[in-house]
């Protein structure tokens, strides 16, 4: 049973996708402990609700980023945690935290990777005028919102989307994607090589996409 950890500051609607896949008998991981930033993110009350260990710990509270990042850092292995999951954590980590925990490390990103990283991504898609916006899980590296790519789920803008309606969609497909990832590295199915992922077993779509569809 791989133990894993998830890092939040906010809502925590994926890390609540992921208590729901993990509360089923045949998931082959566990939430170890949850940690916040923001004492008062909704998330950490979902965690409570599902008797998970939930911890407040804010950077505001230490003198400068090393030590915020020690003391999640110890709080991780204390719980035996052996893959964090980012989501929605809303601080860059250093590269001394992202070192450590190299390809056991990861986090969810509301657009399809390279294109929108930081924030505002749906508001980005729609001013670009993209046909297609999505998410994307990944690696960590040090670099913002980059990392060698696990999946993303390709998401059709529509004509009359709103940030809100394109940003409901995208997050239906987040809330897909990441209990499957973690699923599938807990399966150890997932490696990292030359900073590209592969994952065994897994078939891909064979057939593109299209927005607008074709009319024939
Ligand atoms: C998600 O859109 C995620 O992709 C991004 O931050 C948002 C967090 O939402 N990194 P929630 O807290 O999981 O509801």
């Amino acid at each position: 049973m791989l133990k894993i950890a998830v890092l939040i500051s906010g809502r925590g609607s994926n890390l609540q996708a992921l208590i729901d896949a993990s509360q089923k008998p045949d998931y082959p991981a566990r939430i170890a402990c949850v940690v916040s930033n923001v004492a008062e993110a909704q998330g950490l009350e979902r965690a409570r609700a599902a008797n998970i260990p939930a911890l407040a710990i804010s950077h505001r509270d230490f003198k400068d980023k090393p030590s915020f990042e020690k003391a999640i850092d110890e709080q991780l292995t204390q719980h035996g945690v052996q893959l964090v999951c980012l989501a929605g954590f809303m601080r860059l980590l250093s590269p001394w935290f992202v070192d450590r925990w190299r390809d056991r490390l990861i986090n969810i990103h509301p657009s399809l990777l390279p294109a929108f990283p930081g924030l505002d991504t749906h508001q980005k898609a729609l001013d670009y005028g993209v046909k297609f916006t999505g998410c994307t899980v990944h690696f960590v590296r040090a670099e913002m919102d980059h990392g060698p790519i696990i999946a993303q789920a390709a998401v059709p803008v529509l004509p009359n989307d709103t940030e809100e309606t394109l940003a409901a969609r995208v997050l239906e497909s987040e809330h897909h994607i990441y209990p499957q990832i973690v699923h599938w590295i807990a399966e150890s199915k997932v490696n990292v090589l030359d900073e590209r992922v592969f994952i065994a077993g897994v078939n891909s779509p064979q057939s593109p996409l299209l927005n607008p569809a074709l009319t024939d």
